[in-house]
């Protein structure tokens, strides 16, 4: 009777979709909450390589229902070519794939808007996955966006879409850009729309239902808590909320739900995009641990900028969403690597500073403070449990333990579903 929360806790790409993917063997059902398919998340099975972005990581378990719910913007083209993808691999997902009625369409429009606002930022910006996610929640605030229960209305539908590239196509003709053919754009979309016409449902209502009778929910976050639009990096960060708070208002469960919080953490930190990222390594160290953890984007294939572990970014996720236990993933990138570094605080001009600055300026101003910790050489990859990891590689799991005043009781070593130690 409970609801588990899995939630990134630096800027995204941490392996969240492994501990999602463990998890979702003990529960009902699996459902995303916020974000769109700007996600990516890659599990590793039997060697097969699978990318999902906008469906649950717990589809690949045979029964397991998977929710997209009010809080995530859903582009029809990409869900109808994810299922297809899945189906061609042999996963069935009729029947226990459902999309919320409250949810909104992300449509080539915002795509466009996407591109075309990057552009015009030019050095200032996002780095954005160019999905149209940040346009479309933009429509949500606006109160302008079309949601997903408009589909079983072909009609007037259809009309809702005229309109919409109408405006779409003022902002366009303002800045002379080229403006979007409604016509052309409606035939693109109206076959995945049709298709999805099925799925729709009211999932805050199913989702409250299945609560009540003792169903056992694993919400899964996409992105992480430095990229949340109010309490991460603003305003370089996505357009929803990636924390706890968005998990609430993103499913219309109500927090009493809530039973366990699992932050997931990379053993190092990566970033994606533009913006502030004070252990960033621009040198040979980094270089390293991109290629050894094989850093580049699962939705762009963008490099990712690779950095120490920052533990003030960790403990502030940990914070925010009221962390039960850590997972910790990629260990084993770290083996080999010498003396480890891993930030415990930050100076400005000279000067210890608390916290994370809300200013984007004066937090890519900031200098980290590191702890030296000892590193390890051997290939943890094959550490079935805590005590087979050499005794360096523990230190450095407690060191994060001691700091973030969380437990760490899932850690990945490798990229195979069963590369996971856990210590419970
Ligand atoms: P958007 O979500 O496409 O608007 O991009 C905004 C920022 O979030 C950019 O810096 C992206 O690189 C970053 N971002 C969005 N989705 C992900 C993700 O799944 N992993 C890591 N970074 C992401």
């Amino acid at each position: 009777m409970s609801v588990i929360a899995v939630i990134g806790a630096q800027w995204g790409d941490e392996g969240k979709g492994k501990v999602v993917d463990l998890l979702a063997r003990r529960v009902d059902m699996v459902v995303r909450y916020q974000g769109g398919n700007n996600a990516g998340h890659t599990l590793v099975v039997d060697g097969e390589k699978t990318v999902l972005h906008l469906v649950p990581s717990g589809v690949l378990h045979t029964g397991r229902i998977c929710v997209i719910s009010a809080g995530v913007v859903i582009d029809p083209n990409g869900l109808m070519r994810e299922l297809d993808a899945l189906s061609k691999g042999g996963i069935e997902t009729a029947g226990r794939i459902f999309v919320s009625s409250r949810a909104q369409l992300v449509l080539p429009t915002h795509k466009r808007l996407d591109q075309a606002r990057e552009e015009l930022r030019g050095a200032k910006k996002i780095g954005t996955t160019g999905r149209g996610i940040g346009p479309a929640y933009e429509d949500v605030v606006k109160r302008s966006g079309i949601r997903c229960y408009e589909v079983l209305d072909e009609d007037r539908f259809i009309e809702r879409v005229r309109v919409h590239v109408a405006e779409v196509n003022q902002f366009l003709e303002s800045h002379e850009l080229r403006v979007m053919d409604a016509e052309v754009l409606l035939e693109e979309i109206m076959p995945a729309c049709r298709r999805m016409a099925h799925l729709v449902i009211d999932t805050g209502a199913y989702l409250r239902h299945s609560y009540a009778r003792g169903e056992q929910i694993l919400c899964e976050g996409a992105q992480g808590t430095m990229l949340d639009v109010i309490h991460g990096t603003y305003p370089f960060v996505t357009s929803s909320r990636v924390g706890v708070g968005g998990l609430l208002s993103g499913t219309g469960l109500n927090h009493k739900a809530i039973r366990r919080v699992i932050c997931v953490a990379k053993a190092y930190t990566t970033r994606v995009g533009s913006g502030p990222f004070p252990t960033e390594l621009n040198c040979e160290v980094g270089e390293g641990l991109r290629e050894r953890g094989d850093e580049f984007g699962a939705t762009t294939g963008r490099p990712r900028r690779c950095g120490w572990l920052d533990l003030v970014v960790v403990r502030y996720a940990c914070q925010l969403n009221g962390a039960d236990s850590l997972n910790l993933t990629k260990l084993d990138i770290l083996s080999g690597m010498g003396k480890l570094q891993v930030c415990v605080g930050y100076t400005l001009d000279g000067l210890e500073v608390e916290g994370i600055s809300v200013d984007p300026e004066i937090y890519a101003r900031v200098e980290p403070i590191y702890e030296e910790l000892q590193g390890w050489e051997d290939d943890v990859s094959v550490c079935a449990s805590f005590h087979e990891l050499p005794q360096a590689a523990r230190d450095y799991i407690a060191f994060i333990e001691r700091f973030t005043g969380v437990s760490v009781e899932y850690i990945g070593v490798g990229p195979g579903r069963d590369q996971m130690i856990v210590r419970s």
